[in-house]
């Protein structure tokens, strides 16, 4: 089933599932039409023989959503670890993962970005967390945490801002590379960590940001 936000920005897509999950985990989802490459998303939600997907309209998979039946495989990547009271951080669809692990697990703080109120209005957020709006952005907020323990998962530029100003904690970051495989096969997924060349499908999409170089690019 789809289910659109107020301005169909974002798409919500629950297919029936018997199966496990657990959060940080994700699926890779196409449909019968294409794309070609199916696409990978985390996993928002998993209960009553449901999963759901929170989906930022545009893409290429979007066209073709509600066409033809869906081809959904996995669980693909390494959960999320289950840690003490921790500061969830999300920016934008990366709220996705950190939903499923508040379900899951609970959460000590939770700051989430949005870039605008349609998102906010369209998830579940839990009434103790805070929500920030652009142009104020989530890390102006955590700054003020105390917690030790991190998770965080958004945009690029957001990561690298988390990294810089809370790196020195326990922090995890929930890496997003476009992918093909999904299985550690194609090496289209590469990220450098102090161990070398790792793979977001594989090795991922959960790396401590101690570990990872966020500035390194093939090329
Ligand atoms: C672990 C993980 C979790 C994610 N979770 C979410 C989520 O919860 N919600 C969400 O909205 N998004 C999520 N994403 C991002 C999502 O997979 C798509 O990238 C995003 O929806 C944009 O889709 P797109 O088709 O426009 O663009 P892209 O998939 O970025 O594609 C853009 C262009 O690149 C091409 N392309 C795509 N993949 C490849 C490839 N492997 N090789 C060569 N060309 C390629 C496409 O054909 C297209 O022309 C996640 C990504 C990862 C890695
Ligand atoms: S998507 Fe192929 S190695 Fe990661």
């Amino acid at each position: 089933m789809l289910k659109r936000s107020a301005k169909g920005s974002y798409i919500l897509l629950d297919l029936p599932y018997e199966g496990k999950a657990l959060p940080g985990q994700f699926f890779t989802i196409t449909t019968s039409l294409g794309p070609y490459i199916p696409r990978p998303f985390s996993v928002y939600d998993l209960k009553d023989g449901k999963i759901s997907f929170l989906i930022k309209s545009g893409g290429e998979i979007e066209k073709f959503l509600d066409r033809a039946p869906v081809i959904m495989n996995g669980p693909f990547g390494n959960p999320l670890p289950e840690l003490k009271d921790p500061l969830l951080i999300s920016g934008g669809v990366g709220y996705a993962p950190i939903h499923f692990y508040i379900s899951k697990y609970g959460f000590g703080e939770l700051v989430a970005g949005f870039a605008d109120e349609e998102l906010f209005d369209f998830v579940d957020i839990p009434g103790s967390s805070v929500s920030v709006f652009d142009p104020t952005t989530p890390i102006e907020i955590v700054k003020f945490s105390t917690l030790e323990n991190i998770i965080a998962c958004g945009p690029i530029e957001m990561l690298k801002s988390v990294k810089k100003a809370l790196g020195q904690r326990s922090l995890y970051l929930i890496m997003e590379e476009k992918m093909a495989c999904a299985r550690g096969m194609c090496e289209g997924c590469a990220v450098m960590t102090s161990d070398g060349v790792k793979f977001v499908c594989k090795d991922g999409p959960t790396f401590k940001a101690s570990e990872v170089d966020l500035e390194w690019t093939y090329l």
